[in-house]
């Protein structure tokens, strides 16, 4: 098992410079997660490390070693696609033995057949060895796939969107499963995906990349909690974070022509006195806010419900200040609302996130 490093990597096609000075330190063991948007440089990125595309300027190490000048084949990666890749016409069996027939391996048929039977225990795909893959379901063959990839034992796993041709009943199963299987297999994960609540579920740690560069890396934990700029800000995080325009005023922050008048903490007064701007960006997450039927003491603003979402437990409620003023916060379980009926919103301030207005970036 190895770790993975990349240093001042980039790469471009013709005009398009899909990765930029990208430098990742993955370490041995861990579960990785590149998590951006669409057309934001993560296959590449996978491809770069597996050595199917080659970077312009830069090193790629796997287990400290520099293996920028080494082809696919020997990199020793096991790559798992959006779209798997079974052999048509071959019982799953034969798919999963692929890989350990191949040239460089050789491996005995004994050693063969015990770890094509350990490989699917661990997935639960015994049932499924004598079937032919065309006649498997998606998530069975997301699965074999899966087995393709970890029947031999490569210095690292690369997955690009493994779980995204899945249903949501399907994904969310998934997730569990792949975290289990990074436990049983004790090895390093590198995995992309542009869906933040399987970053957030499976990864020990997540690079938030966009346009090529990354934004910021941290546990899933310390990017939900300070989240770098804006658009981390909004990307993670579901319902979404509700963002305001605000203008300063001594330790208040003015939203919409005093749609809401906002008190800031001392820290935050303090934070801000030394900012020299007349605006602000000021971000709190839906599930910051409080519902109450009774004013409270401080940031408590009337607030008429124009909509609401069960998701289960829970009810996110679309709240409306003036037409302006719109945001959603995350009701208590059993707080019944009807559509048009006026409640009050509590910010918890100190929750609440500081941009600068320009830059997007974090005030600290
Ligand atoms: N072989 C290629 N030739 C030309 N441009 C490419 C090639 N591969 C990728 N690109 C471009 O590089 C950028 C990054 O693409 P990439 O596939 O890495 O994004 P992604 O983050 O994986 O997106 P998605 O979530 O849609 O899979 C895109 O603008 C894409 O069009
Ligand atoms: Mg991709």
């Amino acid at each position: 098992m190895a770790s993975i490093k990349l240093k001042s990597i980039t790469k471009t096609f013709k005009d398009i410079t899909a990765v930029k000075e990208i430098d990742l330190e993955i370490k041995d063991k861990e579960f990785f997660i590149l998590l951006g948007p669409t057309g934001a440089g993560k296959t590449t990125t996978l491809r770069l490390v597996a050595g199917l595309e080659k970077q312009d300027k830069g090193e790629i190490l796997l287990d400290n070693k520099n293996v920028s000048d080494i082809g696919p084949a020997l990199r020793d990666v096991a790559f798992v696609f959006q779209y798997y890749t079974l052999y048509p016409n071959y019982t799953v069996k034969q798919n999963l033995e692929f890989p350990l027939k191949s040239k460089l391996r050789r491996l005995p048929r004994k050693e063969i057949d015990k770890k094509v039977s350990e490989v699917s225990k661990i997935l639960h795909i015994e049932h499924l060895l004598g079937r032919n893959t065309v006649n498997l379901s998606g998530g069975e063959m997301q699965r074999v796939a899966i087995g393709r990839a970890i029947v031999r034992t490569p210095k690292v796993f690369l997955m690009d969107e493994p779980l995204s041709n899945l249903d949501a009943k399907l994904r969310e199963e998934m997730r569990v499963e792949l975290a289990r299987i990074h436990l049983d297999l004790n090895s390093t994960f590198f995995y992309v995906t542009h869906d933040q609540i399987e970053a957030m579920t499976m990864a020990d740690r997540i690079a938030v990349l966009n346009e090529g560069e990354i934004i910021q890396i941290g546990t899933p934990k310390e990017i939900y909690k300070t989240p770098e700029n804006v658009f981390v800000a909004e990307f993670i995080g579901s319902p979404e974070i509700n963002l305001f325009n605000a203008a300063i005023e001594d330790n208040k922050l003015i939203i919409n022509e005093r749609a809401m008048v906002y008190s800031m903490t001392d820290e935050q007064h303090r934070l801000i006195s030394k900012y020299n701007r007349k605006n602000i960006i000021v971000g709190v997450r839906p599930e910051d806010i409080e519902i109450t039927r009774e004013k409270g003491s401080v940031n408590s603003f009337k607030s008429t419900v124009y909509f609401s979402q069960s998701i289960g437990a829970e009810d996110i409620l679309n709240l409306k200040i003036d037409n302006r003023t719109i945001f959603k916060a995350v009701a208590p379980p059993k707080f019944m609302t009807k559509i048009g009926e006026k409640i009050y919103a509590n910010f918890r301030m100190e929750k609440s996130h500081l941009f600068d207005i320009e830059s997007k970036k974090r005030l600290k």
